[in-house]
């Protein structure tokens, strides 16, 4: 039974402009998925920076084959749920496929993340024109907005599949340029998916907000992982760039824990889990 507020060590709630004084001071950024309430407070125990409601749950929860199916109110009930699990942890829940059409898409979007969700921000694939003016009209109404570039997972048709991104000069320089304009239009934080370890360097260093990584190399801010891959219970073979933490340890607890400790020390990402 799920015990409603149970006691968690006492921490200095995580903000926006903590996660800025992180990147500043050099202290790596811990963030994971969670997609219910249970799981958020595993996260808030073991002291992890920043929960994000991803869309990836029409993948790990609703068992799609993409992330396209899932709707608003599926990321408004998640958010909700993930939101009574959590105290300090910051909360990020992500804009759905089509959230982000046009502003007034987006902006009821995040309305509804934030005020009936009690998400903290909000999370927008991609660079284009009109999610630049959606990231604007999202941040000058107070919504703070991470950004999400490199491999984003609702642009799989057009990429042929979950494919590493910037692998090219030009391609590489393009995803530089994007994380330029995500800044410039009111972005506070960047989730870079999917591309190799020198860009993912080129991004982090490029731009004042913090750098998320997942397949990003280690040079980034701060590094997420989907939740089920790293208990290694997702079905099917575990993305190269994730790694099985809850192998060798006795509970979820610890295996979180151990992550956490290891995004924060810089053993994860290896080598291993990254692409050259
Ligand atoms: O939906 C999600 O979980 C994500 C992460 C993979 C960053 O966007």
């Amino acid at each position: 039974m799920y015990v409603q507020n149970p006691s968690v060590p006492e921490r200095k709630p995580v903000t926006v402009p903590s996660l800025q004084a992180m990147k500043s001071q050099g202290r790596r950024i811990v963030m994971l998925t969670a997609y219910d309430a249970s799981f958020a407070w595993q996260l808030e125990a073991a002291g992890v920076d920043v929960a994000l409601v991803g869309d990836s749950l029409g993948m790990v929860v609703q068992g799609h084959r993409s992330t396209l199916p899932v709707t608003l109110d599926h990321m408004v009930y998640h958010t909700a749920a993930v939101a009574r699990g959590l105290s300090a942890t910051l909360l990020v829940a992500d804009l759905p496929f089509m959230a982000d059409r046009d502003i007034a898409h987006a902006l009821e979007a995040g309305a509804r993340l934030v005020g009936e969700g009690g998400a903290a921000m909000v999370k927008i694939e991609g660079a284009a024109a009109h999610i630049l003016e959606a990231i604007d009209a999202l941040a000058v109404r107070a919504i703070p907005v991470c950004a999400h570039l490199g491999l984003t997972p609702q642009s799989v048709h057009k990429f042929g599949g979950f494919r590493i991104q910037g692998r090219e000069q030009a391609a590489a320089d393009h995803i530089v340029d994007e994380a330029l304009a995500v800044q410039a239009a009111g972005a506070d934080l960047l989730v870079l998916e999917g591309v190799p370890v020198e860009l993912g360097r080129r991004v982090t260093a490029a731009v004042r907000i913090p750098v998320i990584g997942i397949g990003a190399g280690p040079h980034c801010d701060g590094q997420v992982l989907v939740i089920h891959d790293m208990l290694g219970i997702t079905p099917g073979k575990r993305p190269k760039f994730s790694k099985d933490f809850l192998a060798g340890r006795d509970s979820v607890a610890a295996a979180i824990a151990a992550y956490a400790d290891a995004v924060r020390s810089g053993a994860f990402p290896a080598a291993e889990h990254s692409f050259t």
